[in-house]
């Protein structure tokens, strides 16, 4: 084989194995607050089976690196290969990356392989979107941008979430601290911080949004997870707090 012959297919199979067995170092449990999602200048829609309940609902579980970078076959593809072909090939920039995603467009998610969980997925991981107000082309999406990455089968990525889900109960953790839906309290950010850590064990990151007056309200919380997606773990990684007051909402939904 001519050498450039040889390094493509080193290169075409190194990239291969990565789709393979994706490396990354945790998960990120994501929940909304419908609350928050819909309180919003733009707004929100109900999904075809209607109103969700007054609870935190998944937004996904979210493969992610403990350092922004590329993946080890892209590192070692660029040792054989130039920056810009590595680049090219892969569709990783020079930056790096901070998750996988899309990693196996092939594997479409299959009502079929999820039948017995789509009652508690309906339930609890909700779309709020009004692109399509059916819960299973959110599921889809999630599934394909995030969980074929997850080296987790269809199933068990879906099952593992709402797990967790079940075993942190975010709502009820709040409530305990005194943290309820309300159209006119504010409560301040450590207090959120804070229940979260007593109630769960474990610090989580915070994301606020504003609502139509611009008021800060607690829109979602990030859990870090191992990379089984069987048990929370201390965040690897300090994500910025994105909540610009100390003071935040959570508004009746
Ligand atoms: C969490 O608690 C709320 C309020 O009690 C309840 O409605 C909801 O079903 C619980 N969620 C899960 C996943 O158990």
């Amino acid at each position: 084989m001519k050498p450039a012959i040889a390094v493509v297919v080193l290169l075409s199979s190194l990239l291969a194995v990565s789709s393979a067995a994706e490396k990354f170092d945790f998960f990120y449990l994501v929940q909304q607050w419908p609350g928050s999602f819909c309180d919003t200048r733009q707004g929100c829609c109900f999904p075809d089976t209607g109103k969700p309940a007054a609870d935190f609902g998944i937004h996904g579980l979210w493969p992610n690196y403990a350092k922004c970078g590329r993946g080890r076959q892209e590192e070692l593809a660029s040792a054989v290969l130039g920056e810009d072909d590595v680049a090219f090939l892969s569709g990783v920039g020079r930056r790096g990356k901070c998750w996988p995603e899309y990693c196996d467009d092939g594997n479409a998610l299959s009502p079929w392989e999820i039948r017995d969980l789509v009652a508690s997925l309906h339930r609890d991981w909700p779309t709020l979107s009004c692109k399509s107000g059916r819960s299973f082309e959110f599921w889809s999406y999630e599934w394909k941008k995030h969980g074929t990455c997850s080296n987790l089968a269809q199933h068990e990525y879906f099952a593992r979430a709402l797990a967790l889900k079940a075993r942190h109960n975010l709502t009820v953790i709040l409530a305990g601290a005194g943290i309820v839906p309300s159209d006119t309290e504010t409560y301040p950010l450590s207090s959120v911080r804070d229940a979260i850590a007593r109630g769960t064990g474990f610090t989580a990151n915070l994301e606020c949004n504003r609502d139509a007056d611009g008021n800060a309200q607690l829109f979602q919380v990030y859990q870090c997870v191992d990379r089984e997606g069987n048990k929370l773990i201390d965040c690897p990684l300090s994500m910025p707090t994105k909540c610009s007051r100390d003071q935040v909402k959570l508004p009746v939904f």
